[in-house]
């Protein structure tokens, strides 16, 4: 619920377990009040007004959207330079100086109810609301906008601050709307979607790191008072970080209690995240367009939406926070809830051996062991034999498939699986026939060296004859064969952003990109869309608004996979994410692991094979038959149920999760041993969130039910057997009531 009270000018946003407040103050200022983990209302008593009116002691307010005009020095979400004199001068101004500060006055707010207005500034609505409305593709209706209205009173800009909540998620997506309502260009100089204020002291983070085979690397650290900063200076999300966080205070959260709050952008390009650490215990998270050259023109009368800064409060410490945005993002964000198939990728079996007879084979093999979608990467176009030429050449290659890509695709159907191809849209090899003929449609400097990184250059997004090129290139191919499933990928950072739209690009190629998917997806309603940059370099709720799963990591070592996959858990559900079988001696790595762990480990998200099943014995073969059938058996416990982290690496050296149905009538139990456990005695890990009085029958892989329990009797004791192991040792368990 959304409610306005006239008397005391606040706001109150009411979850189901939340509340977040704000006030407009005696001088139109919009201030943050309040934001904590219980559906309580608060008044309009402001706690952090100034104590008194030295010129110091102003640095406490808390603008809903701190601006650079008011006095403060510190970080601000939003910087514009006026180039004109303000409307009205005074005595003794000067003309030709450009006005650099901005100061936001409150005038007004609206409440839109399911899409329709249901308040205005207090009134009933008499027309309805015209205003955009980018974040519409909502499956879930059960949300309420809330829309406050700033401007600047001597400038001619006006701010819109939009808050969707979701109540029954606890969840906010917040973000604005700058409107220029002169008649000149403005310019924006720096600008975050939102800006959280954190109740005071909750200095602790959870943030990940990585890089190419090593993302979502955890880490948890109490801030300095300072800045901390973490983003991306490219054109996708990156590996180097990811835009969500965990924060609470110091030693008040744990996995399983405590007010954890967190927040996650969905925005695909150079983005950062700010968290400011004031000396008096404040802290703000600003989360938006990373300011390095950065600039955004705003013609009159244009209005600029930011993407969103999705933010939220759990009072179950940081497994709680992890369920609220797993649940909101498979009801609010991803574009359908159908179970994911079981996938074969071919690429670590043939890399660039391509061939109708060797994809046959393999996808005959495929389907044997129960596989569900087959999909051909990096090679089937072009004159792509490698990776030095053809990116951007998207028609199937004759020398590869001299009958062409359909009779695979037949065959691949008559198997009975969905077919998927692999492209890389907004690249190009210099050796392509694009590059020949279109030297000047990639971003590049004039004159300057044209960097490339793994031989290729990336397009420039920012040109709409190019993004018409790729998208008739790749209606070509869908039109005339019959896919199901595109694995999309995008293999190095930018370099030289030299584009046509100038500094512009760092935004216009995610939207150039966002642009691209939403119209394949429109025209082919039944394609399935996956994120993949060199494995998990775009994974963020904006490309997710548009993508079915992503590509975790290139790195399909099984214990490797524990780390990245516990990092990705922290803010990521299970139903996006792809986890690969692969050969016995890893080809990233070289370690050899058994293929128990490898199923135990790939079968916690979206199941897939990319091992060469030709170099498979038939038992071997039966042994992926066992797993792909159990996995199917309990998948929609995975992709759809809430996850409970029992044992983390850091403090375990194992990870045990648990997958539970919301109705609590089935669960999944995992457990990988990281470090060798040997010797230690742990005692098997308690279970959560099962129904206490509810009898459980436990399977294992060969559906054989190896202990009936009570789940008062799980929670706290366990699964008998799971005390110890050395590094490697594994076991999925499929619980379910009443058989
Ligand atoms: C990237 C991807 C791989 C594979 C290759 C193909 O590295 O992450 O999965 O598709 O490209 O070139």
């Amino acid at each position: 619920m959304i409610h306005y009270n006239p008397n005391t000018r606040t706001f109150n946003l009411l979850g189901q377990h939340s509340h977040y407040a704000m006030l407009v103050d005696g001088d139109g200022r919009l201030l943050h009040l309040a934001w904590g983990p219980t559906p309580n209302p608060v008044t309009g008593h402001n706690r952090f007004a100034p104590p008194g009116q030295s010129s110091f002691e102003f640095q406490g307010q808390r603008d809903e959207l701190p601006a650079y005009g008011p006095i403060s020095v510190h970080e601000v979400a939003l910087k514009v330079s006026f180039p004109n004199p303000p409307t009205a001068l005074k005595p003794g101004d000067t003309l030709n100086r450009p006005i650099r500060d901005v100061r936001l006055a409150y005038t007004g707010y609206e409440i839109e109810e399911n899409g329709q207005l249901s308040m205005v500034n207090g009134q009933l609505p008499t027309a309805p609301s015209s205003l955009p409305n980018p974040q519409s593709a909502i499956r879930n209706p059960q949300s309420t906008l809330l829309r406050i209205f700033l401007h600047d009173p001597a400038q001619p800009l006006a701010v819109t601050l939009c808050y969707r909540l979701f109540p029954a998620h606890d969840v906010i997506e917040r973000w604005c709307e700058l409107t220029n309502t002169g008649p000149n260009p403005i310019r924006v100089e720096k600008l975050a979607f939102a800006a959280l204020h954190l109740p005071p002291g909750s200095s602790e983070v959870t943030t990940v790191h990585g890089a190419w085979g090593a993302e979502f690397t955890t880490q948890r650290h109490v801030l300095p008072v300072g800045s901390f900063n973490i983003g991306h200076r490219s054109v996708q999300t990156g590996h180097a970080f990811n835009p969500f966080f965990l924060a609470n205070r110091p030693g008040q959260a744990t996995e399983t209690s405590g007010p954890v709050y967190f927040g996650a952008l969905a925005f695909s390009g150079a983005w950062l995240l700010t968290f400011e650490h004031q000396h008096s215990g404040d802290v703000r998270v600003f989360g938006g367009y990373n300011p390095f050259d950065f600039e955004l023109i705003l013609q009159p009368g244009q209005t600029h939406t930011t993407p969103a800064f999705v933010c939220g409060v759990s009072d179950e410490g940081w497994g709680g926070a992890s369920r609220r945005l797993h649940t909101f993002t498979r009801d609010a964000v991803l574009p359908n809830d159908a179970p994911r198939p079981v996938l074969y990728n071919s690429w670590e079996a043939t890399y660039f051996a391509l061939s109708h007879e060797g994809q046959a084979a393999l996808a005959r093999k495929a389907a044997a062991i129960g596989v569900e979608l087959f999909v051909v990467d990096d090679g089937w176009f072009g004159g792509r034999r490698s990776p030095l030429s053809g990116l951007g050449d998207w028609t199937v290659s004759p020398e590869v498939f001299p009958r062409g890509l359909q009779p695979l695709i037949e065959e691949v159907h008559a198997l009975g699986m969905q077919f998927g191809l692999w492209f890389e849209p907004e690249m190009v090899n210099p050796d392509s026939d694009l590059y020949r003929q279109h030297p000047d449609w990639v971003l590049h400097f004039p004159g300057r060296p044209r960097t490339e990184a793994r031989m290729q250059l990336v397009l420039d997004y920012g040109r709409a004859e190019v993004i018409d090129h790729i998208f008739n290139a790749l209606d070509a191919i869908l039109a005339n064969h019959d896919i199901d499933f595109i694995k999309w990928d995008m293999n190095r950072n930018v370099t030289e952003p030299g584009s046509v739209t100038g500094k512009a690009i760092w935004r216009a190629h995610a939207a150039g990109v966002y642009g691209l998917m939403d119209r394949l997806r429109q025209k082919y309603p039944h394609l399935s869309l996956q994120s993949c940059s060199g494995g998990g370099g775009r994974v963020d709720l904006g490309i997710l608004r548009r993508v079915d799963q992503v590509w975790t990591s290139d790195n399909t070592d099984a214990l490797d996979r524990l780390r990245i996959q516990e990092g990705f858990s922290l803010a990521y559900p299970a139903r996006i994410m792809e986890a690969w079988v692969t050969h016995e001696k890893n080809h990233q790595t070289g370690r050899v692991l058994d293929l128990a762990t490898r199923f135990d480990v790939a079968m916690r998200g979206v199941l897939g094979i990319g091992s060469d099943l030709n170099a498979l014995s038939d038992e071997e073969l039966k042994a992926y038959a066992s797993y792909i059938a159990f996995y199917k058996r309990f998948r929609h416990v995975v992709q759809d149920g809430d996850l409970y982290r029992l044992e983390t690496l850091a403090e375990q050296g194992a990870s045990t999760l648990l997958y539970v149905l919301p109705d609590q009538s089935e669960a999944v139990y995992s457990v990988a041993v990281h470090d060798h456990l040997i010797g230690r005695h742990r005692p098997p890990a308690c279970l959560r969130g099962l129904n206490p009085q509810a009898t459980y029958a436990i399977f294992d892989r060969h559906e054989r039910a190896i202990a009936h329990l009570s789940g008062a009797d799980l929670m706290a004791q366990g699964i008998p057997g799971d005390t110890y192991g050395p590094a490697g040792y594994s076991r999925t368990l499929h619980l379910k009531i009443g058989d």
